[in-house]
């Protein structure tokens, strides 16, 4: 490893790490005032939408983050990526052709209805594999350049859509939207 990608290792960790510091301090001071009122709940109040810096991240790379007890994987595509999904068209799809988008509710898995912009660049899922809820490896693993969750072999595409494998859904996608130029919130 360079000097220059130890840097770039390092400096990737510490925007994940100041970003889920920030997100929670962020939450602990909105809920606080409910915590006393609403005890048994105030855990799941105090999840329930977090903050995530994505100021960081270069094409090509992505964030993994924990919101309400499951991963979330937030990648910033490449073209190539962006252009490998455009490619196949959801009536192409041969296991599911829902976008499982709850941000676009009821439309097709095309690439555009999986993605937060409009130019595809990025693509926010819940890291769960739909068949029987293993974590999948990402970065561009599996047959089809995306993610391939080793358990029973199931293999996703650039935009999270099963293409091979025994799982029956697309990855999931969680409610999310963009409140600034560098800030997703979850939730
Ligand atoms: S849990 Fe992913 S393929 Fe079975």
């Amino acid at each position: 490893m360079s000097h220059a990608d130890d840097h770039e290792s390092t400096r990737r960790d510490f925007i994940y790490y100041a970003t889920a510091g920030a997100g929670a301090v962020t939450v602990g001071a909105a809920v606080w005032p409910l915590v006393n009122q609403m005890n048994p709940s105030a855990d799941v109040q105090a999840l329930s939408s977090i903050f995530v810096d994505v100021g960081g991240l270069d094409a090509g790379s992505q964030l993994t983050v924990n919101f309400l007890g499951k991963p979330v994987f937030i990648r910033r595509r490449t073209e190539e990526e962006i252009a490998a999904g455009r490619e196949v068209p959801a009536d192409e799809l041969p296991i599911d052709q829902q976008s499982r988008n709850p941000n676009k509710p009821g439309t097709d898995a095309s690439d555009a209805n999986r993605t937060m912009d409009d130019a595809g660049e990025w693509l926010v899922m819940t890291g769960v594999c739909t068949h029987l809820g293993c974590v999948p490896l990402g970065n561009g693993a599996g047959d089809f350049g995306g993610w391939f969750c080793p358990c029973h072999g199931s293999h996703y595409d650039t935009a999270g859509r099963i293409r091979r494998g025994p799982a029956p859904e697309n990855l999931h996608i969680p409610v999310a939207t963009f409140v600034d130029d560098t800030t997703i919130q979850l939730g």
